[in-house]
């Protein structure tokens, strides 16, 4: 398979490239060497991750000429946080590395979150590469720059945008991802076909059986297509304060309540997000100019990827307080993206009335 190789132009930091391909790993070390002249390589990975593939990303650096370093953390969101943080900048600083290391982040969005943090903010600033290695971190985490670390208050209070100098996607590292891990990465590639174009969406609305049975060129193609939406997106506004990354956004707000409610990793991000796909799209019709076929050829697509409608509902005061411990809620505001068609977005504040009556139908139509 060739590697697709994307470009993430920014406007205030260098352009960097996303390769997406197989068999990428185990030549991380010339790839990484092409934008970077570190002498050291700290990799973070958790304890999934490290086990399959550390040693071969370690060869390939060493051979390119890195001294290879390495820290694990547990696997899961927990890691995610300030104890975490404070053990690899203790680790960092007791190993006496300078300015010049150049931190890689080897695992899925945690791992990518947090390494991306600290590359962020070790002596200030460091460079840092991100090595996705779920469909989810491919797709959507790695690219784009969007670094943090979670408090007890919330996700990802705290954090930087920090752009990687490179994203190495290899493919090949998908196939042991469980079933569930993929339907969750094929969640975000639906908010991006719905959000980017006709194209796009028909591509994917007829690519989703061989995507679904994780087919590799269909996989790399999702992949890539992907990963060229976000890249314009974050072109356009990479701090999220020119109104177009929040796009991106798009089934994250009733998504994020649902996860906050049921008790985070009792759904995937992306079976929430999926689920708050078909709530906005419902929304829109209500409240945009959302037409109804738009519904309809969401919920195939996200029934034909493995994610059908969520059983799971909530009072309808509960969810609100929960969208409103947000940190997207602005004036006190909850705000939606909502799809005009496939390809068109709003974004639009619903009032805490309306939003109460849609999710009282939300709820009552989990009852049958
Ligand atoms: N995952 C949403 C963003 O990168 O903005």
């Amino acid at each position: 398979m060739a590697i697709a190789r994307i470009v993430v132009n920014i406007a205030d930091a260098p352009s960097y490239d996303v390769r997406v391909g197989t068999d990428i790993v185990e030549s991380i070390g010339g790839y990484l060497r092409e934008v970077n002249s570190s002498d050291t390589a700290l990799i973070v990975t958790d304890g999934h991750v490290g086990p399959l593939y550390l040693d071969s990303v370690k060869a390939s650096l060493a051979e390119a000429g890195y001294r290879t370093l390495d820290i694990t953390v547990p696997a899961g969101e927990d890691s995610k946080s300030l104890a975490v943080a404070g053990e690899i900048w203790s680790a960092m600083a007791n190993l006496k590395l300078s300015r010049d290391v150049l931190v890689v982040a080897l695992g899925g969005g945690v791992v990518g979150d947090l390494a991306g943090f600290i590359a962020a903010t070790y002596m200030r600033g460091v460079a840092f590469a991100q090595v996705p290695t779920s469909l989810l971190a491919m797709v959507d985490s790695s690219v784009g720059g969007k670094t943090g670390i979670n408090l007890d208050q919330g996700k990802n209070l705290v954090g930087s945008f920090k752009q990687p100098v490179c994203v190495c996607a290899d493919t090949s590292v998908l196939s042991t991802l469980s079933e569930r891990e993929w339907a969750c990465g094929c969640a975000e590639i639906a908010k991006s076909a719905v959000i980017d174009s006709d194209e796009f969406f028909f591509w994917l609305t007829d690519a989703a059986p061989l995507l679904a049975a994780r087919d590799e060129n269909t996989a790399a193609e999702a992949i890539a297509r992907s990963v060229v939406f976000k890249a314009n997106v974050v072109a356009e506004d990479e701090t999220e304060s020119k109104g177009v990354r929040e796009c991106l956004n798009y089934g994250h707000t009733l998504g994020h309540a649902i996860e906050a409610l049921a008790g985070f990793g009792t759904f995937s991000h992306g079976e929430a997000v999926a689920e708050g796909m078909r709530f906005a799209a419902r929304l829109g019709v209500a409240c945009s100019s959302t037409p109804t076929d738009v519904v309809a050829a969401q919920d195939e697509l996200l029934d034909e990827l493995g994610l059908p409608s969520l059983a799971f509902s909530a009072e309808p005061e509960a969810v609100l307080d929960a969208m409103k411990g947000d940190k997207k809620v602005r004036g006190g505001q909850v705000r939606f993206v909502l799809p005009r068609d496939i390809g068109r977005w709003e974004v639009a504040e619903i009032d805490d009335a309306i939003l109460l009556e849609h999710l009282g139908a939300w709820a009552r139509s989990k009852e049958v």
